[in-house]
């Protein structure tokens, strides 16, 4: 059955990429979740999706011009809805220690925009080794010098490989780099494919599905996992179908 992952947390009705997105994916009882990594100027991994503060917190600009406690005065609840007012920037220790007393799965995606090394796979690494998360962690990222950086320190972490473009036997592509897994955008995401990555044994996961014919034509074709904001839709529906 298709599994389904919280995209940045339930971030269809919760600030994404904060704890309250997070404990409300843990409140629906979701397979995974997906959330996004990042440094900090002082070398700190924190939880956000964009290179710049401005569309999800009450700050503005780079979040690489900025420590930790700088970071940690920032509003990230409240441009959702003043509802939410209070909700930091979270760091991924804070993170990895809400899901300490579940099962579900965690995809990390690797934000990383430079070529140059910038230590964040190995502090990456060595927090889900902390927290005893390896074989629940897939780990996932635009970048591929990044993914083969994961593997290389560590061959028992799940990568997968992000991608836009559609491109013949994207499976070989992956197994090059050693990955294990597929996370492909929805529009390029055709059931022949699907049907044949999974067939030689590479998951495909899908974002980012919020429509409900979407959720419905990837469940039918039982791909392994749909990346949602929309968790309890996703769920609801699933067990329908
Ligand atoms: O990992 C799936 C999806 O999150 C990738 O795109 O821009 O939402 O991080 P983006
Ligand atoms: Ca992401």
């Amino acid at each position: 059955m298709t599994k389904i992952f919280a995209h940045r947390g339930s971030s269809g009705t919760h600030p994404e990429n904060t704890l309250a997105a997070f404990r409300e994916a843990i409140r629906l009882g979701v397979d995974g979740i997906e959330l996004d990594i990042q440094l900090t100027k002082d070398g700190e991994l924190v939880v956000i999706h964009d290179y710049t503060l401005d569309r999800t917190t009450d700050g503005t600009g780079k979040l690489l011009d900025y420590t930790l406690e700088e970071l940690k005065t920032f509003d990230a609840g409240i441009k959702f809805s003043p509802e939410f007012t209070g909700e930091t920037i979270p760091t991924f220790r804070e993170v990895l220690s809400l899901f300490q007393n579940t099962d579900i799965k965690l995809n990390v995606e690797i934000k990383k925009p430079v070529k140059e090394e910038t230590g964040i796979e190995e502090k990456m690494i060595q927090q889900l080794e902390e927290f005893n998360y390896i074989n629940r962690s897939i780990i996932s990222s635009f970048n591929h010098e990044s993914l083969q950086k994961v593997v290389s320190i560590n061959n028992n972490l799940e990568c997968a490989i992000l991608y836009m473009k559609k491109f013949a036997n994207p499976w070989e592509y992956a197994a090059e780099i050693g990955a294990k897994a597929l996370h492909t955008y929805r529009p390029e995401t055709d059931s022949k494919m699907v049907a044949e990555a999974q067939h030689r044994g590479f998951p495909v996961r899908v974002f980012t599905i919020n429509k409900e014919e979407d959720m419905t034509r990837f469940f039918e074709i039982k791909i392994a996992a749909i990346f949602t904001d929309y968790p309890e839709k996703a769920m609801k529906l699933l067990k329908e179908t």
